[in-house]
Protein backbone atom coordinates (compact mmCIF):
# COMPACT_ATOMS: atom_id res chain seq x y z
CA UNK A 1 0.00 0.00 0.00
CA UNK A 2 1.35 3.83 -1.01
CA UNK A 3 1.37 5.32 2.19
CA UNK A 4 1.01 9.24 1.81
CA UNK A 5 2.61 10.87 4.68
CA UNK A 6 2.29 14.97 4.11
CA UNK A 7 0.36 16.20 7.12
CA UNK A 8 2.54 13.71 9.07
CA UNK A 9 5.88 13.82 7.23
CA UNK A 10 6.95 15.93 10.26
CA UNK A 11 5.36 15.22 13.23
CA UNK A 12 8.27 13.88 15.07
CA UNK A 13 11.13 16.70 13.97
CA UNK A 14 12.35 18.23 16.58
CA UNK A 15 10.52 21.24 17.71
CA UNK A 16 8.30 20.79 14.33
CA UNK A 17 5.47 23.40 15.95
CA UNK A 18 8.05 26.29 15.47
CA UNK A 19 7.30 28.94 12.92
CA UNK A 20 11.16 28.24 11.56
CA UNK A 21 10.44 24.57 11.09
CA UNK A 22 7.50 25.05 9.22
CA UNK A 23 8.80 27.48 6.22
CA UNK A 24 12.37 24.85 6.59
CA UNK A 25 9.36 21.93 5.51
CA UNK A 26 7.26 24.45 2.91
CA UNK A 27 5.67 26.37 4.85
CA UNK A 28 3.57 29.50 3.47
CA UNK A 29 4.23 28.29 -0.16
CA UNK A 30 1.38 27.43 -0.58
CA UNK A 31 -0.11 31.17 0.54
CA UNK A 32 2.04 32.73 -1.76
CA UNK A 33 0.57 30.63 -4.47
CA UNK A 34 -2.78 31.80 -3.15
CA UNK A 35 -2.25 35.62 -3.12
CA UNK A 36 -0.82 35.71 -6.31
CA UNK A 37 -3.67 33.74 -7.89
CA UNK A 38 -7.24 35.63 -6.04
CA UNK A 39 -9.97 34.28 -4.61
CA UNK A 40 -12.15 33.00 -6.99
CA UNK A 41 -9.13 31.07 -8.45
CA UNK A 42 -8.39 29.95 -4.76
CA UNK A 43 -12.15 28.33 -4.51
CA UNK A 44 -11.91 26.53 -8.06
CA UNK A 45 -8.32 25.05 -7.11
CA UNK A 46 -9.54 23.39 -4.14
CA UNK A 47 -12.86 21.96 -5.90
CA UNK A 48 -10.95 20.95 -8.73
CA UNK A 49 -9.10 18.60 -5.92
CA UNK A 50 -12.08 17.21 -4.56
CA UNK A 51 -11.58 17.77 -1.37
CA UNK A 52 -14.20 16.39 0.97
CA UNK A 53 -14.46 17.42 4.46
CA UNK A 54 -12.61 15.54 7.18
CA UNK A 55 -14.48 16.09 10.39
CA UNK A 56 -17.49 13.16 9.64
CA UNK A 57 -19.65 14.56 6.61
CA UNK A 58 -17.53 14.50 4.00
CA UNK A 59 -19.18 17.96 2.25
CA UNK A 60 -16.62 19.22 -0.82
CA UNK A 61 -14.50 21.73 0.77
CA UNK A 62 -14.57 24.14 -2.46
CA UNK A 63 -18.13 23.89 -2.94
CA UNK A 64 -18.97 25.18 0.84
CA UNK A 65 -16.53 27.95 0.25
CA UNK A 66 -18.63 28.59 -3.07
CA UNK A 67 -21.77 29.46 -1.13
CA UNK A 68 -19.98 32.61 0.48
CA UNK A 69 -21.94 34.89 -1.39
CA UNK A 70 -19.62 37.20 -3.55
CA UNK A 71 -21.26 39.68 -5.64
CA UNK A 72 -22.10 42.81 -4.64
CA UNK A 73 -23.44 44.21 -7.28
CA UNK A 74 -27.11 46.08 -7.76
CA UNK A 75 -27.91 43.09 -10.59
CA UNK A 76 -26.94 40.28 -8.05
CA UNK A 77 -28.99 38.04 -5.91
CA UNK A 78 -28.66 39.24 -3.01
CA UNK A 79 -26.34 42.31 -2.84
CA UNK A 80 -26.61 42.89 0.95
CA UNK A 81 -25.47 39.03 1.78
CA UNK A 82 -22.34 40.04 0.01
CA UNK A 83 -21.89 43.01 1.58
CA UNK A 84 -22.13 41.88 5.35
CA UNK A 85 -19.02 40.48 6.87
CA UNK A 86 -17.87 36.94 5.99
CA UNK A 87 -16.41 34.97 8.78
CA UNK A 88 -14.45 32.02 8.83
CA UNK A 89 -14.90 29.38 11.49
CA UNK A 90 -12.25 26.36 12.56
CA UNK A 91 -14.29 23.74 14.31
CA UNK A 92 -11.62 22.49 16.48
CA UNK A 93 -13.73 21.09 19.11
CA UNK A 94 -12.66 17.43 18.47
CA UNK A 95 -15.09 15.05 20.79
CA UNK A 96 -16.00 12.16 19.28
CA UNK A 97 -15.22 8.69 20.94
CA UNK A 98 -11.84 7.22 19.50
CA UNK A 99 -11.28 10.49 17.50
CA UNK A 100 -7.84 12.10 18.68
CA UNK A 101 -6.34 13.29 14.62
CA UNK A 102 -6.67 17.26 15.02
CA UNK A 103 -5.18 17.38 18.22
CA UNK A 104 -2.43 15.58 17.38
CA UNK A 105 -2.41 17.77 13.96
CA UNK A 106 -2.41 21.35 15.79
CA UNK A 107 0.04 20.21 18.62
CA UNK A 108 2.62 19.23 16.25
CA UNK A 109 1.83 21.36 12.96
CA UNK A 110 -0.54 24.37 14.48
CA UNK A 111 1.28 26.35 11.56
CA UNK A 112 -0.32 24.23 8.76
CA UNK A 113 -3.53 24.91 10.33
CA UNK A 114 -3.09 28.70 10.40
CA UNK A 115 -1.59 28.89 6.78
CA UNK A 116 -5.13 27.22 6.03
CA UNK A 117 -7.02 29.25 7.55
CA UNK A 118 -5.54 32.53 5.76
CA UNK A 119 -6.00 30.97 2.24
CA UNK A 120 -9.52 29.74 3.01
CA UNK A 121 -10.60 33.48 4.90
CA UNK A 122 -9.35 34.95 1.52
CA UNK A 123 -11.26 32.67 -0.63
CA UNK A 124 -14.26 33.65 1.24
CA UNK A 125 -13.35 37.64 1.58
CA UNK A 126 -13.43 37.13 5.25
CA UNK A 127 -11.22 39.45 7.67
CA UNK A 128 -11.97 37.47 10.68
CA UNK A 129 -11.56 34.27 11.65
CA UNK A 130 -12.04 32.13 14.69
CA UNK A 131 -10.80 28.86 15.49
CA UNK A 132 -13.16 27.34 18.42
CA UNK A 133 -10.79 24.56 20.46
CA UNK A 134 -11.91 22.03 22.70
CA UNK A 135 -11.47 23.50 25.53
CA UNK A 136 -10.24 20.66 28.16
CA UNK A 137 -6.57 20.37 25.93
CA UNK A 138 -4.74 22.94 27.38
CA UNK A 139 -1.40 22.18 25.84
CA UNK A 140 -3.62 22.31 22.59
CA UNK A 141 -4.40 26.33 23.33
CA UNK A 142 -1.50 27.55 24.56
CA UNK A 143 0.49 25.77 21.41
CA UNK A 144 -1.87 27.36 18.68
CA UNK A 145 -1.52 30.91 20.88
CA UNK A 146 2.22 30.81 20.36
CA UNK A 147 1.88 29.79 16.78
CA UNK A 148 -0.61 32.72 16.06
CA UNK A 149 1.62 35.06 17.42
CA UNK A 150 4.32 33.75 15.64
CA UNK A 151 2.40 34.80 12.38
CA UNK A 152 1.41 37.95 13.66
CA UNK A 153 5.26 38.81 14.44
CA UNK A 154 6.19 37.58 10.68
CA UNK A 155 3.21 39.24 9.01
CA UNK A 156 1.19 36.08 7.75
CA UNK A 157 -1.59 37.67 9.79
CA UNK A 158 -2.78 41.29 10.57
CA UNK A 159 -2.74 44.33 8.01
CA UNK A 160 -1.63 43.99 4.19
CA UNK A 161 -0.61 40.24 4.91
CA UNK A 162 2.65 39.82 2.70
CA UNK A 163 2.20 42.83 0.69
CA UNK A 164 -1.36 41.77 -0.40
CA UNK A 165 -3.62 44.23 0.80
CA UNK A 166 -5.48 41.48 2.85
CA UNK A 167 -5.73 41.74 6.08
CA UNK A 168 -6.98 39.14 8.79
CA UNK A 169 -7.24 38.98 12.14
CA UNK A 170 -7.47 35.69 13.88
CA UNK A 171 -8.86 34.39 17.27
CA UNK A 172 -8.36 31.21 19.05
CA UNK A 173 -11.33 30.52 21.43
CA UNK A 174 -11.62 28.03 23.85
CA UNK A 175 -14.72 26.29 24.47
CA UNK A 176 -15.86 24.39 27.95
CA UNK A 177 -16.46 20.84 26.30
CA UNK A 178 -19.52 20.10 25.39
CA UNK A 179 -19.66 17.40 22.81
CA UNK A 180 -22.99 19.11 20.91
CA UNK A 181 -20.43 21.99 20.57
CA UNK A 182 -18.84 20.02 17.58
CA UNK A 183 -22.29 20.18 16.02
CA UNK A 184 -21.39 23.83 13.63
CA UNK A 185 -24.65 25.39 14.52
CA UNK A 186 -24.00 24.93 18.29
CA UNK A 187 -20.67 25.83 18.44
CA UNK A 188 -21.65 29.50 16.31
CA UNK A 189 -24.21 29.69 19.79
CA UNK A 190 -21.49 28.67 21.98
CA UNK A 191 -18.70 31.48 19.65
CA UNK A 192 -21.56 33.87 20.10
CA UNK A 193 -21.75 33.55 23.97
CA UNK A 194 -25.10 31.23 24.63
CA UNK A 195 -25.86 28.36 25.58
CA UNK A 196 -24.27 25.82 22.82
CA UNK A 197 -27.47 23.87 21.03
CA UNK A 198 -28.30 22.94 17.17
CA UNK A 199 -29.96 25.27 15.36
CA UNK A 200 -32.79 24.87 12.94
CA UNK A 201 -31.03 24.25 9.06
CA UNK A 202 -31.48 25.54 7.03
CA UNK A 203 -30.77 28.28 6.53
CA UNK A 204 -27.00 26.63 6.73
CA UNK A 205 -24.01 28.83 7.95
CA UNK A 206 -23.00 29.44 4.59
CA UNK A 207 -26.12 31.56 4.35
CA UNK A 208 -26.79 32.90 8.24
CA UNK A 209 -23.64 31.99 10.62
CA UNK A 210 -21.87 33.66 13.18
CA UNK A 211 -23.78 36.62 13.92
CA UNK A 212 -26.06 35.98 11.08
CA UNK A 213 -23.61 36.72 8.62
CA UNK A 214 -22.32 34.43 5.87
CA UNK A 215 -20.10 31.87 7.63
CA UNK A 216 -17.50 28.73 6.47
CA UNK A 217 -16.92 26.32 9.12
CA UNK A 218 -14.81 24.04 8.47
CA UNK A 219 -12.61 21.08 10.38
CA UNK A 220 -9.32 21.09 11.46
CA UNK A 221 -7.87 18.59 9.32
CA UNK A 222 -9.68 20.32 6.03
CA UNK A 223 -8.10 23.74 5.92
CA UNK A 224 -4.56 21.45 7.19
CA UNK A 225 -4.97 19.89 4.34
CA UNK A 226 -5.25 23.35 1.91
CA UNK A 227 -2.21 24.40 1.50
CA UNK A 228 -0.48 21.64 0.31
CA UNK A 229 -3.03 21.48 -2.73
CA UNK A 230 -1.95 25.16 -3.31
CA UNK A 231 1.14 24.68 -3.27
CA UNK A 232 1.42 21.16 -5.65
CA UNK A 233 -2.10 22.05 -7.64
CA UNK A 234 -5.02 19.89 -7.56
CA UNK A 235 -3.99 16.85 -9.97
CA UNK A 236 -1.17 16.22 -7.35
CA UNK A 237 -3.92 15.89 -4.87
CA UNK A 238 -6.48 13.69 -7.21
CA UNK A 239 -3.23 11.36 -7.87
CA UNK A 240 -4.03 9.90 -4.38
CA UNK A 241 -7.21 8.17 -3.13
CA UNK A 242 -10.41 7.35 -4.89
CA UNK A 243 -12.34 8.57 -7.57
CA UNK A 244 -14.63 10.61 -5.66
CA UNK A 245 -12.42 10.59 -2.03
CA UNK A 246 -9.39 12.53 -3.34
CA UNK A 247 -6.37 12.40 -1.13
CA UNK A 248 -4.75 11.05 2.28
CA UNK A 249 -6.05 11.60 5.49
CA UNK A 250 -5.58 10.98 8.96
CA UNK A 251 -6.99 7.54 10.21
CA UNK A 252 -6.73 6.99 14.27
CA UNK A 253 -6.38 3.74 15.44
CA UNK A 254 -7.59 2.77 19.27
CA UNK A 255 -8.36 -0.47 21.15
CA UNK A 256 -7.09 -3.91 21.03
CA UNK A 257 -3.80 -3.15 17.81
CA UNK A 258 -0.62 -3.56 18.45
CA UNK A 259 0.15 -0.42 17.87
CA UNK A 260 -2.08 2.04 18.37
CA UNK A 261 -1.59 5.76 16.52
CA UNK A 262 -2.30 7.64 13.87
CA UNK A 263 -1.77 6.58 10.43
CA UNK A 264 -2.11 8.63 7.69
CA UNK A 265 -2.79 7.18 4.36
CA UNK A 266 -4.78 7.60 0.96
CA UNK A 267 -8.48 7.59 1.22
CA UNK A 268 -9.59 4.02 0.10
CA UNK A 269 -6.84 2.31 2.01
CA UNK A 270 -8.91 -0.98 3.88
CA UNK A 271 -8.45 -1.90 7.52
CA UNK A 272 -6.21 -5.13 6.53
CA UNK A 273 -3.53 -2.44 5.44
CA UNK A 274 -3.94 -0.62 8.01
CA UNK A 275 -3.37 -3.49 10.88
CA UNK A 276 -0.54 -4.38 8.90
CA UNK A 277 1.03 -1.08 9.73
CA UNK A 278 -0.23 -1.11 13.23
CA UNK A 279 0.61 -4.72 13.82
CA UNK A 280 -2.53 -6.66 13.94
CA UNK A 281 -4.65 -7.26 16.50
CA UNK A 282 -2.71 -7.72 19.92
CA UNK A 283 -1.34 -11.14 20.14
CA UNK A 284 -3.34 -14.23 20.84
CA UNK A 285 -6.59 -12.77 20.03
CA UNK A 286 -9.39 -12.45 17.02
CA UNK A 287 -11.25 -9.03 15.82
CA UNK A 288 -14.85 -8.81 16.77
CA UNK A 289 -15.79 -5.95 15.99
CA UNK A 290 -15.04 -2.32 15.01
CA UNK A 291 -16.29 1.23 14.38
CA UNK A 292 -15.03 2.99 11.20
CA UNK A 293 -16.00 6.29 12.48
CA UNK A 294 -15.85 6.85 15.96
CA UNK A 295 -19.43 5.47 18.26
CA UNK A 296 -21.86 7.38 15.71
CA UNK A 297 -21.42 5.36 12.81
CA UNK A 298 -22.58 1.03 12.96
CA UNK A 299 -20.17 -1.45 14.35
CA UNK A 300 -18.53 -3.69 11.94
CA UNK A 301 -16.68 -7.47 11.73
CA UNK A 302 -14.19 -8.53 9.97
CA UNK A 303 -16.67 -9.23 7.38
CA UNK A 304 -15.44 -5.23 6.28
CA UNK A 305 -11.88 -5.96 6.25
CA UNK A 306 -11.37 -5.30 2.62
CA UNK A 307 -13.62 -2.54 2.50
CA UNK A 308 -12.43 1.13 0.70
CA UNK A 309 -12.35 2.93 4.03
CA UNK A 310 -13.42 5.71 1.75
CA UNK A 311 -17.29 7.62 2.09
CA UNK A 312 -18.63 5.39 -1.42
CA UNK A 313 -17.08 2.38 0.40
CA UNK A 314 -18.21 2.63 3.61
CA UNK A 315 -22.15 3.35 2.50
CA UNK A 316 -21.87 0.57 0.36
CA UNK A 317 -21.39 -1.75 3.22
CA UNK A 318 -24.37 0.66 5.15
CA UNK A 319 -22.19 2.50 7.48
CA UNK A 320 -20.00 5.91 7.49
CA UNK A 321 -16.63 6.78 7.20
CA UNK A 322 -17.15 9.41 9.85
CA UNK A 323 -14.11 10.69 11.86
CA UNK A 324 -12.24 8.08 10.63
CA UNK A 325 -11.95 6.92 14.05
CA UNK A 326 -11.32 2.80 13.67
CA UNK A 327 -11.90 1.66 17.38
CA UNK A 328 -10.89 -1.82 17.67
CA UNK A 329 -12.37 -4.72 19.76
CA UNK A 330 -10.84 -7.95 20.16
CA UNK A 331 -12.60 -11.27 20.99
CA UNK A 332 -11.95 -10.91 25.01
CA UNK A 333 -14.70 -7.55 24.72
CA UNK A 334 -18.21 -7.75 25.90
CA UNK A 335 -20.32 -5.98 23.28
CA UNK A 336 -22.76 -4.58 25.60
CA UNK A 337 -20.51 -3.32 27.41
CA UNK A 338 -19.01 -1.10 25.13
CA UNK A 339 -21.81 -0.25 23.45
CA UNK A 340 -23.82 0.64 27.00
CA UNK A 341 -20.14 2.41 27.37
CA UNK A 342 -21.53 4.83 24.59
CA UNK A 343 -24.70 4.99 25.66
CA UNK A 344 -23.94 6.76 28.49
CA UNK A 345 -21.38 8.73 26.76
CA UNK A 346 -24.48 10.61 24.26
CA UNK A 347 -26.97 10.56 27.60
CA UNK A 348 -24.73 12.44 29.09
CA UNK A 349 -23.92 14.94 25.98
CA UNK A 350 -27.38 15.35 25.05
CA UNK A 351 -28.40 18.96 24.90
CA UNK A 352 -31.81 18.38 25.82
CA UNK A 353 -33.66 20.28 23.26
CA UNK A 354 -35.41 17.94 21.40
CA UNK A 355 -37.47 15.28 22.86
CA UNK A 356 -36.54 12.01 21.02
CA UNK A 357 -33.00 12.41 22.21
CA UNK A 358 -33.18 13.62 25.29
CA UNK A 359 -35.85 10.93 27.11
CA UNK A 360 -34.61 8.38 24.39
CA UNK A 361 -31.15 8.48 25.25
CA UNK A 362 -32.31 8.54 29.04
CA UNK A 363 -34.00 5.19 28.72
CA UNK A 364 -31.23 3.82 26.19
CA UNK A 365 -28.81 4.00 28.86
CA UNK A 366 -30.95 2.43 31.71
CA UNK A 367 -31.81 -0.59 29.36
CA UNK A 368 -28.67 -1.43 28.54
CA UNK A 369 -27.31 -0.72 32.23
CA UNK A 370 -29.61 -3.48 33.07
CA UNK A 371 -29.21 -5.63 30.51
CA UNK A 372 -25.51 -5.61 31.71
CA UNK A 373 -26.34 -6.00 35.45
CA UNK A 374 -28.81 -8.73 35.01
CA UNK A 375 -32.00 -7.13 35.52
CA UNK A 376 -33.02 -7.20 32.36
CA UNK A 377 -36.62 -8.61 31.37
CA UNK A 378 -37.62 -10.83 28.77
CA UNK A 379 -38.88 -7.53 26.04
CA UNK A 380 -36.43 -5.43 27.40
CA UNK A 381 -34.57 -6.00 23.80
CA UNK A 382 -37.69 -5.50 21.81
CA UNK A 383 -37.48 -2.21 23.80
CA UNK A 384 -34.39 -0.85 22.71
CA UNK A 385 -34.89 -1.84 19.37
CA UNK A 386 -38.73 0.40 19.51
CA UNK A 387 -36.74 3.62 21.47
CA UNK A 388 -34.19 4.02 18.63
CA UNK A 389 -36.70 3.70 15.83
CA UNK A 390 -38.39 6.78 17.74
CA UNK A 391 -35.54 8.52 18.01
CA UNK A 392 -33.67 7.81 14.75
CA UNK A 393 -35.05 10.37 11.94
CA UNK A 394 -37.06 12.28 14.75
CA UNK A 395 -34.17 13.99 16.38
CA UNK A 396 -33.30 17.43 15.77
CA UNK A 397 -29.78 16.89 15.37
CA UNK A 398 -27.06 13.93 14.58
CA UNK A 399 -26.86 13.39 17.94
CA UNK A 400 -29.80 11.47 18.37
CA UNK A 401 -29.10 8.85 15.42
CA UNK A 402 -25.24 8.53 16.42
CA UNK A 403 -27.06 7.02 19.95
CA UNK A 404 -29.11 5.08 18.00
CA UNK A 405 -26.51 3.68 15.67
CA UNK A 406 -24.61 1.21 17.69
CA UNK A 407 -27.29 0.19 19.81
CA UNK A 408 -29.20 -1.40 16.49
CA UNK A 409 -26.25 -2.55 14.54
CA UNK A 410 -24.79 -4.39 17.89
CA UNK A 411 -28.31 -6.19 18.16
CA UNK A 412 -28.33 -7.02 14.48
CA UNK A 413 -24.71 -8.63 15.12
CA UNK A 414 -24.60 -10.01 18.30
CA UNK A 415 -27.92 -10.80 19.37
CA UNK A 416 -27.32 -14.27 20.93
CA UNK A 417 -24.57 -12.13 23.23
CA UNK A 418 -27.30 -9.59 24.44
CA UNK A 419 -29.91 -12.71 25.08
CA UNK A 420 -27.31 -14.45 27.13
CA UNK A 421 -26.68 -11.35 29.22
CA UNK A 422 -30.66 -11.51 30.50
CA UNK A 423 -31.59 -12.64 33.20
CA UNK A 424 -28.18 -13.51 34.93
CA UNK A 425 -26.32 -10.50 33.86
CA UNK A 426 -23.10 -10.12 31.68
CA UNK A 427 -21.32 -13.89 31.21
CA UNK A 428 -18.00 -12.27 30.50
CA UNK A 429 -14.98 -12.40 32.33
CA UNK A 430 -13.96 -8.72 32.35
CA UNK A 431 -10.65 -9.19 33.88
CA UNK A 432 -9.34 -10.47 30.35
CA UNK A 433 -10.31 -7.45 28.51
CA UNK A 434 -8.02 -4.04 28.38
CA UNK A 435 -10.94 -1.86 28.02
CA UNK A 436 -13.88 -1.74 29.28
CA UNK A 437 -13.41 -2.96 32.25
CA UNK A 438 -15.12 -1.35 35.65
P1 LIG B 1 -24.08 17.67 7.18
O1 LIG B 1 -23.94 16.66 6.10
O2 LIG B 1 -25.45 18.13 7.55
O3 LIG B 1 -23.29 19.01 6.76
C1 LIG B 1 -21.93 18.97 6.41
C2 LIG B 1 -21.48 20.38 6.08
O4 LIG B 1 -21.98 20.79 4.82
C3 LIG B 1 -21.93 21.44 7.07
O5 LIG B 1 -20.90 22.38 7.25
C4 LIG B 1 -23.12 22.11 6.39
O6 LIG B 1 -23.29 23.45 6.76
C5 LIG B 1 -22.74 21.98 4.93
N1 LIG B 1 -23.92 21.87 4.07
C6 LIG B 1 -24.65 20.75 3.85
N2 LIG B 1 -25.65 20.99 3.00
C7 LIG B 1 -25.56 22.30 2.66
C8 LIG B 1 -26.31 23.17 1.81
N3 LIG B 1 -27.38 22.73 1.13
N4 LIG B 1 -25.93 24.47 1.71
C9 LIG B 1 -24.86 24.92 2.40
N5 LIG B 1 -24.11 24.15 3.22
C10 LIG B 1 -24.44 22.86 3.34
O7 LIG B 1 -23.30 17.09 8.44
P2 LIG B 1 -23.20 17.67 9.95
O8 LIG B 1 -24.46 17.38 10.69
O9 LIG B 1 -22.73 19.07 9.92
O10 LIG B 1 -22.05 16.78 10.55
C11 LIG B 1 -22.28 15.42 10.86
C12 LIG B 1 -20.97 14.69 10.86
O11 LIG B 1 -20.17 15.18 11.93
C13 LIG B 1 -21.12 13.21 11.09
O12 LIG B 1 -20.85 12.56 9.86
C14 LIG B 1 -20.08 12.85 12.12
O13 LIG B 1 -19.18 11.90 11.63
C15 LIG B 1 -19.34 14.12 12.36
N6 LIG B 1 -19.00 14.31 13.78
C16 LIG B 1 -17.72 14.68 14.04
C17 LIG B 1 -17.31 14.84 15.33
C18 LIG B 1 -15.87 15.17 15.63
O14 LIG B 1 -15.44 15.13 16.79
N7 LIG B 1 -15.08 15.52 14.61
C19 LIG B 1 -18.25 14.71 16.46
C20 LIG B 1 -19.55 14.33 16.07
C21 LIG B 1 -19.91 14.13 14.76
FE1 LIG C 1 -29.95 18.21 21.56
FE2 LIG C 1 -30.02 15.54 21.18
FE3 LIG C 1 -31.91 17.03 20.16
FE4 LIG C 1 -29.41 17.17 19.15
S1 LIG C 1 -30.76 15.40 19.05
S2 LIG C 1 -30.80 18.87 19.60
S3 LIG C 1 -28.24 16.85 21.06
S4 LIG C 1 -31.48 16.80 22.37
Amino acid sequence: MPLAPYLSRYWDAPESWMLDTYLDHGGYVGLRNALAAGPDEVISTVLDSGLRGRGGAGFPTGRKWGFIPQDTSADAADPSAAARPHYLVVNADESEPGTCKDMPLMLATPHVLIEGVIIAAYAIRASHAFIYLRGEVVPVLRRLQTAVAEAYEAGYLGRDILGSGFDLELVVHAGAGAYICGEETALLDSLEGRRGQPRLRPPFPAVAGLYACPTVVNNVESLASVPSILQHGPEWFRSMGSEKSPGFTLYSLSGHVTRPGQYEAPLGVTLRELLELAGGIREGHTLKFWTPGGSSTPLLTDAQLDMPLDYEGCAAEGTMLGTKALQIFDDTTCVVRAVLRWTEFYAHESCGKCTPCREGTFWLRQIMTRLEDGTATADDLDRLLDISDNIVGKSFCALGDAAAAPIVSSIRLFRDEYLAHSPDGCPFDHSRSTIFAR
